[in-house]
This record gives structure tokens, sequence and C-alpha cells, in this order.
């Protein structure tokens, strides 16, 4: 059992009313009660987001979308334990996530999120299959027998078997994110963020992107998906907007679209 399913907290007399019961026995997978960030340099604050109310459940794919500047990678990098908040709350599971010490994150960084960045972020005079394999080696509990298997198979699932062999080097664009996408999800994460995944990608990469994010989510991943592309995030079932670091609008009302069809042909 993961630190984040306990039932710590849970008043043992469920007859003594607990302040905090409902906001930490929903367990959404990521809540934000009034978080707020500011970034802190030679004694100068820069306040960054601003009362961040949030709740995303397991399974969802999310675009979160904004100008440049409006704190969207911020965000991203809080909801997925690479920077910290300032103030207000994070909660992951339900379990809130201030106290957790050193070797807690860096066990969550390991297991529990990955990120898809738009450089692609891969070793570049290293085989596509040992990028991809790469995070089992800082994973404490996937077996060493287990990892080649896992490897052949996240490679496989983005169609790529026939350039296993390949160096990263020697790939196209979009094979690279599609590469950065494989290695994302060799873990079997919770949550795949990808931050304008597309960004460096022509049209017909970027639909091959996007119909790889596409098909992960239909089996099953939570997807955290950032852009400035009403385009690209379209293709996500809920857009977040963001706008100077507050939350504008959160909506499921859009025109969605399915990476490759009709609808995304391109002239
Ligand atoms: N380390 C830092 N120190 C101070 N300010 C920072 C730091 N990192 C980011 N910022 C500021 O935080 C704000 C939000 O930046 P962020 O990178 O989250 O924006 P973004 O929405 O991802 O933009 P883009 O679309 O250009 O990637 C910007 O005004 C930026 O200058
Ligand atoms: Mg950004």
């Amino acid at each position: 059992m993961s630190e984040f399913s306990s039932t710590k907290g849970v008043s043992p007399d469920s007859s003594i009313p607990h302040t905090t019961y409902d906001i930490r026995h929903t367990h959404s997978l990521i809540r934000t009660i009034a978080l707020s960030k500011s970034y802190f340099n030679d004694g100068l604050e820069t306040p960054v987001l601003f009362d961040i109310n949030l709740t995303i459940e397991k399974g969802e794919f999310v675009s979160i979308m904004g100008p440049s500047g409006s704190g969207k990678s911020t965000l991203m990098h809080i909801l997925g334990f690479l920077d910290s908040h300032t103030t207000g709350e994070f909660l992951f599971q339900g379990e809130p996530t201030g106290n957790l010490d050193e070797d807690a994150l860096a066990k969550i960084r390991a297991t529990r999120v990955s990120f898809v960045f738009q450089a692609f972020n891969l070793l570049p005079r290293t085989t596509v299959f040992d990028n991809v394999l790469l995070p089992l080696l800082y994973h404490p509990s996937i077996r060493t027998s287990q990892r080649e298997e896992r490897t052949r198979k996240a490679i496989e699932t983005v169609g790529l078997t026939d350039r296993s062999t390949y160096l990263s080097s020697q790939l196209s664009g979009g094979q690279k994110q599609r590469v950065a996408i494989a290695r994302a999800l060799v873990t079997d994460p919770d949550i795949i963020f990808a931050d304008e995944p597309t960004g460096n990608l022509d049209s017909h990469s970027g639909i091959a992107v996007m119909e790889a994010l596409q098909a992960l989510h239909r089996s099953g991943h939570t997807i955290i998906l950032v852009t400035h592309e009403l385009s690209t995030a379209r293709h996500a079932q809920r857009i977040i907007q963001l706008k100077d670091g507050r939350i504008e609008s959160d909506s499921r009302e859009f025109d969605r679209v399915i990476a490759g069809t009709d609808d995304e042909r391109l002239p």
C-alpha cells in the first residue's frame, strides 16, 4: 500500500465532526486549495500563481492553456512535484504534500509522475530502447527481470518497434517525441504531464503525438497537457484557462478533436 492510500487523518469516531474530512477523503488524484506560488530571487518576490482551486480525477485528460507567462509550466511543475508551492494546499490522492520529506518526494518522482517536454530531452547517442529503459533504472520496485519486457511494450505502444535500435539522434522530431512518450509511460505512472509536446513539431508529427496521448488516455492514463494553442488543447476532455496566474475558466463544453480524424484533416 502506498503512503497515499493510508487512512491517516480519519477521525476514529465518525460521530466526531472533523473539519478536514471532506477535503481529505474525496481522494481526488489532485486537489489544490487556494494554492499560490511566488519565486524569490535576491529577496525580490515574483508572484506567479494566485488562489488556484483545482480538482483533477484519475483518468482525466486535461489541458492547461493560457498566454506565455500566465503560469502554465509553473503550475505543471508544482503538480508534478518538480517545484513547491508557496501558500495554500496541494493534496495528492487526498494526502497533503506540504510535509513530504525529500525521500518521499524522490519516490513519487520516480514512480507516480512522468513528463514529456517540448525539447524531447532524450539522450542523443543512446538507442531508443535505452532511452525508454532509463526511468526503470531508478524505479524502486520494478524488478530487473521485467525491465526489458516493459521497455519493449512501451516502444510498441507508440509504434516505434522498428526503430528500437536506432540512436535517438537518428529519428525525426515526431519520432523523438513518441520515444519521450514511451519513456514517460514505461513506469506506468499515475500522471503523464506534457508541456507543449507538439511545440517543436510540424503538423503531421504533432497529430501523431496527440494520437499517442489520446491512446494512452483511452487506456486509462491521466494526462495533463500544457499548451498555448486551442487546436492542441481541444484534444483533451477539459480545458483550464490561466490568465495572469489565475484560473480564468474551466470547461468541458467544447468540440473535442480526435487526433487524425476528419476533424483534423490537414490542408
Ligand atoms: N525561476 C523564476 N524566477 C522568477 N520568475 C520566474 C521563474 N520562473 C518563471 N518565472 C515567472 O513566472 C511567470 C510564469 O512563468 P511560466 O513559465 O509558468 O509561464 P508559461 O505560462 O509556462 O509561459 P510559456 O507559454 O511562455 O511557456 C513568468 O512571468 C516568469 O517570468
Ligand atoms: Mg511554459
